[in-house]
């Protein structure tokens, strides 16, 4: 099999004037109606990543006020800017490192998701530091394979958050999934992953746990599958329609060099006729 053609370096001329991101509110504002309308339970405003480079600020803002309850935030320093500039609303945090510095997120009422045993350990650590109980979202793994427990830890770690709260270190109050391919509703590992989750419930509910909030469902899945929804719906590309989270893969590509300011990008999309065979 040939390798593809390595794409031409897009250059500073061919971006004419340079890149414009402009930002409709009013747009964020309808779309958060919409899932709201739409979601059987709450809705929590995924804003992670300054707010999928729509600014984190006003996001949130204009998705509070227009029917979002939660906000969302994969780090916690995203949280705690989110604290700083005033905004009360219950919030959670996940994709933290094992050794992230979890006590200013619990001094700041910020939830945090626990996909491990480990995680567990620090968060109940700052938690006695803190002097009073880190509130948690225990994260299974229900076929993502980013962040959540895998299945076969779920159970210890259910029991292990449960002794947490017996110890009065820790709240469970929640437990969530992220779904791996509900942008392709007919693929079975969305049934998969329904019913790893329903399972998870159960295991929970087997080692003690009574949390009121439950999570599974992003934006595909709050579109497509009312029985994702349970309580909470977390809403990250249908409130800003912006799919593509480049800042998961594609250092170098043109929205890269839009959000960092970049005079141009490393390389851009090739043609059909440009990729060898
Ligand atoms: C755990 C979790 N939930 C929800 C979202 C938002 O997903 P979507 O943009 O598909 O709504 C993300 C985004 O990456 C996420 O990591």
């Amino acid at each position: 099999m040939s390798a593809a053609v390595a794409p031409a370096a897009v250059t500073r001329s061919d971006c004419a004037q340079g890149a414009m991101l402009t930002v409709d509110l009013a747009a964020v504002a309808a779309n958060t109606r919409f899932f709201a309308s739409r979601a059987k339970g709450e809705v929590m405003a995924v804003v992670k990543a300054d707010g999928f480079g729509h600014g984190c600020v006003p996001a949130a803002r204009t998705a509070l006020e227009n029917g979002a309850t939660w906000l969302g935030v994969t780090s916690i320093a995203e949280g705690l800017a989110l604290r700083e500039a005033g905004f009360a609303a219950p919030m959670l945090s996940w994709l933290n490192p094992v050794d992230a510095d979890f006590g200013p997120a619990l001094e700041a009422g910020i939830d945090l998701a626990v996909p491990s045993l480990q995680h567990l350990s620090g968060v109940t650590r700052a938690a006695i530091a803190a002097g009073h109980r880190g509130r948690v979202h225990l994260h299974l793994d229900v076929g993502m394979a980013r962040d959540g427990a895998d299945p076969a830890e779920w159970p210890g770690l259910c029991r292990a958050a449960f002794r947490g709260e017996q110890r009065g270190q820790l709240h469970v109050a929640g437990l969530m999934g992220h779904l791996g391919c509900a942008d392709r509703p007919a693929d079975p590992c969305n049934e998969a992953g329904r019913t790893c989750f329903g399972w998870g419930l159960r295991a929970a509910r087997g080692a003690g746990l009574r949390p009121a909030i439950r999570h599974l469902a992003a934006t595909a899945a709050t579109l497509t599958d009312p029985r994702t929804h349970h309580s909470l719906c977390r809403i990250g590309a249908g409130l800003v329609n912006y799919p593509t989270e480049w800042w998961h893969w594609s250092y170098g590509d043109r929205y890269w060099a839009l959000m960092t300011g970049a005079t141009a990008a490393v390389y851009g999309p090739v043609g059909q006729d440009q990729v060898a065979r």
